[in-house]
């Protein structure tokens, strides 16, 4: 498949992913989504990739939300013969890999909901954060409400939600929406060297690791902690388990296999 709406480079283990639609500050169309599926299939399945980025192209917007002008004149018998938006849990949330997303500028309704589909945020300084849906007389439709509430709790979701009130990047670091804030002219940087980070770490330890940490919002604490260590016990039969405890002992850096 060849991209028209998304840029896709692989620097070295690393897969960064740039939605390039600056004219409509990078608004969610179906093509991007479409696009965006196949990248994160080929990020999951390729062996030499071990970590992606998603950033927006332009230094306004992440993404400005879903393509308002694609929905405008939809009938709603249309969106739910569609079941619009589900391709994004489907593809892109489904990613078994870990992801990070990159936001600078506008992050709004389905663009604030993306961010929050990754494994976790870095934002630049100039990030702004929202669920405006309210004013167009929707609401979230890509798993904004539950995220945003699991991310930042009751009283900030509700209000966002219900104001369309945008969180600045400042105040998104304070309500733990994001994991950290960097000066804009260094976010790519910053998160291409976490991204690397995390490529370097034993590949099926990350993905069990990711899935550890998204059980705590699937699942109530005991079931949390049962599938908890039931990964971690699978874990321990790997190969990467044995060099990495023999390397810690023999004090060395560990040698992976990814098995
Ligand atoms: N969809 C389609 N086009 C969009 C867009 C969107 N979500 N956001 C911006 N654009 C387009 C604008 O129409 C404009 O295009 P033209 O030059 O052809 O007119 C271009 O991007 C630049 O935008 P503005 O001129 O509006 O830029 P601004 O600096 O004046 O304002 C902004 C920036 C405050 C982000 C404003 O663009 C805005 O409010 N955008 C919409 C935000 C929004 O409501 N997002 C939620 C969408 S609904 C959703 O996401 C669905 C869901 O979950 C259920």
């Amino acid at each position: 498949m060849s991209y028209e709406t998304i840029l896709v480079e692989q620097r070295d283990a690393v897969t960064l992913i740039t939605i390039n639609r600056p004219q409509a500050l990078n608004a969610l169309n179906t093509q991007v989504l479409a696009e965006l599926s196949d990248a994160f299939a080929k990020y999951d399945a390729d062996p030499s990739q071990r970590c992606a980025v998603l950033t927006g192209s332009g230094e306004k917007a992440f993404a400005a939300g879903a393509d308002i002008k694609q929905m405008a004149d939809k009938p709603a018998s249309d969106f739910f013969l569609e079941d619009f938006f589900s391709g994004w849990q489907r593809d892109v949330v489904a990613t078994r890999k870990p992801w990070i997303a990159a936001v600078a500028g506008f992050a709004l309704g389905g663009g604030c909901e993306v961010a929050m589909m990754a494994d976790f945020i870095i934002a630049a300084d100039t990030a702004k954060f929202g669920q405006p849906e309210i004013k167009l007389g929707v609401a979230p439709g890509m798993g904004g409400s539950q995220r945003l509430t699991r991310a930042v709790g009751k009283a900030k979701a509700m209000e966002m939600c219900l104001t369309g009130r945008m969180m600045d990047a400042a105040e998104a670091e304070r309500a733990s929406l994001v994991s950290r804030v960097v000066p804009a002219a260094d976010l790519l940087d910053e998160a291409l060297k976490t991204a690397a980070t995390i490529a370097a770490m034993p590949p099926m330890a990350t993905m069990i690791n990711k899935e550890m940490v998204n059980l705590a919002f699937e699942s109530g604490l005991n079931q949390g902690v049962l599938s908890e260590r039931r990964l971690f016990q699978i874990l321990t039969a790997t190969e990467d388990k044995m060099e990495g405890m023999a390397a810690f002992v023999e004090k060395r850096p560990g040698v992976w296999k990814g098995r």
